[in-house]
């Protein structure tokens, strides 16, 4: 794939609509709502609940505004990226005491390395948890395996794991209790350097990721797969590449968040579910401004389903308790008060639908980012749809073999 080109056509396409997709709704509203097109919100208005689903899913029902249909048909034909096939499965024993995600994710990752890597010896994982990857590379491939991780409980986890099991690989694999950081570390640089040598990382959280690829130069082979974009900084991680230093989109922490949003295949449960979060977080929002103005933006915070699942007041009240708040009114007042501004809160929940359109988007404009980063550095790069997103939504894998 060209991956300058194509992140040249995605800064492209993006950068004209970075007012909605770096603010948060929530907190700039109402102004933040001016800068969606009325044609598209009069469409979004004019949407049952399987419409808004559909849209969701980024499908437009209907006669869509032409802006809105050209500009999701470009989205997704330039996040399009290719499926790695194949798994290698694993036995019961194997996966005994893993999720189902963390099942599908390992027999991917097995056999996406497998025919990439006969040339490799020795293997590191950044943030390897409780070295299943380790192990059963270890097992597979013969590889001698350093499994680094700052966790020492989820460590030692694992090593009861091995006794438990009787698994036969506890000479060639290792455990290092350390934290993986930028600049010099003697006792860990060199576990990422040789020509037959991979080090992988299987959902480096933010930052993280970056620190794996810039330790890795001298690797052989680097497998990264990437999450939590929310805890990047800007623009200290992004951009990394030259081509993308020269092709810049104005990232904001908002922007970052939205990146780790990007879910395609909610069910219909998880729709509605999603639904009734957002109406009631922004119900609040509109209570509080509205009897708080002095306190400015109030985070609502993470309720629990129960809260959500119940009466607007209920959950009303405690959060208002958290932030030592106290609106004065009853149970009667606050769900009059929910069901008065639902045209509002429902035009918040279309500006959301409308804005999510693009996290998936500026996901793969910070993994392209990184790719670039790669060839820069004189890699052989793929990037790779691995895991499917209903399981695992951060899913794309990122795959560099060192050039001859
Ligand atoms: C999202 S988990 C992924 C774990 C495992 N690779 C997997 O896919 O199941 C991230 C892991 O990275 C570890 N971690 C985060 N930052 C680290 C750092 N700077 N150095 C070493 N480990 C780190 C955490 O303790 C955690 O176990």
């Amino acid at each position: 794939m060209d991956f300058q080109a194509r992140l040249e056509a995605l800064t492209h396409l993006l950068r004209p609509w970075s007012p909605l997709w770096s603010r948060s709704i929530l907190q700039g509203w109402p102004e933040s709502g001016a800068a969606y097109p009325e044609d598209w919100l009069a469409y979004a208005r004019s949407l049952d609940e399987a419409g808004e689903r559909r849209l969701d899913q980024g499908v437009l029902v209907g006669v869509p505004p032409p802006s809105l249909g050209a500009l999701l048909g470009a989205l997704q034909e330039l996040t399009a990226l290719p499926w790695h096939e194949g798994i290698h499965p694993l036995t019961v024993a194997q996966t005994q005491g893993l999720s189902a995600k963390k099942t599908h994710e390992l027999e991917r990752v097995l056999a996406l390395l497998a025919p990439r890597t006969r040339f490799i010896h020795h293997a590191v994982d950044i943030g390897g948890g409780m070295g299943h990857l380790a192990r059963l590379c270890a097992r597979t491939f013969g590889w001698t395996f350093h499994s680094i991780d700052r966790d020492a409980a989820l460590q030692d986890k694992g090593r009861r794991w091995l006794t438990r099991t009787n698994t036969p690989v506890r000479d060639t694999l290792c455990f290092i209790q350390a934290s993986v950081e930028d600049g010099f570390q003697p006792l860990i640089d060199p576990l990422f350097s040789g020509l037959d040598r991979a080090s992988i990382g299987l959902h480096t959280c933010g930052p993280l990721a970056l620190t794996q690829l810039r330790k890795s130069q001298g690797a052989g082979f680097v497998l990264n797969i990437g999450c939590c974009y929310d805890k990047l900084e800007v623009p200290r991680d992004y951009p990394v590449s030259g081509f993308g230093g020269a092709h810049p989109l104005p990232f904001t922490p908002h922007a970052l968040a939205l990146t780790t949003r990007g879910r395609h295949h909610k069910t219909e449960v998880e729709f509605a579910r999603m639904k009734r979060v957002y109406a009631w977080r922004f119900a609040f929002d509109l209570l509080a401004k509205r009897h708080f103005p002095e306190r400015g933006f109030v985070r609502a915070g993470d309720a629990s389903r129960t809260l959500y699942d119940g009466p607007f007041a209920v959950y009303a009240l405690d959060r208002m308790e958290r932030l030592g708040l106290d609106p004065g009114m009853t149970d009667a007042e606050l769900n009059a008060f929910e069901v008065s501004f639902r045209a509002e809160t429902r035009e918040l929940l279309l500006c959301h639908l409308l804005r999510d359109r693009f996290a998936r988007a500026l996901e793969v404009v910070l993994l392209l980012d990184r790719a670039i980063l790669l060839e820069e550095l004189g890699f052989q790069v793929e990037l790779l749809q691995l895991f499917d997103p209903r399981l695992s939504p951060r899913n794309l894998a990122l795959i560099a073999l060192r050039s001859a």
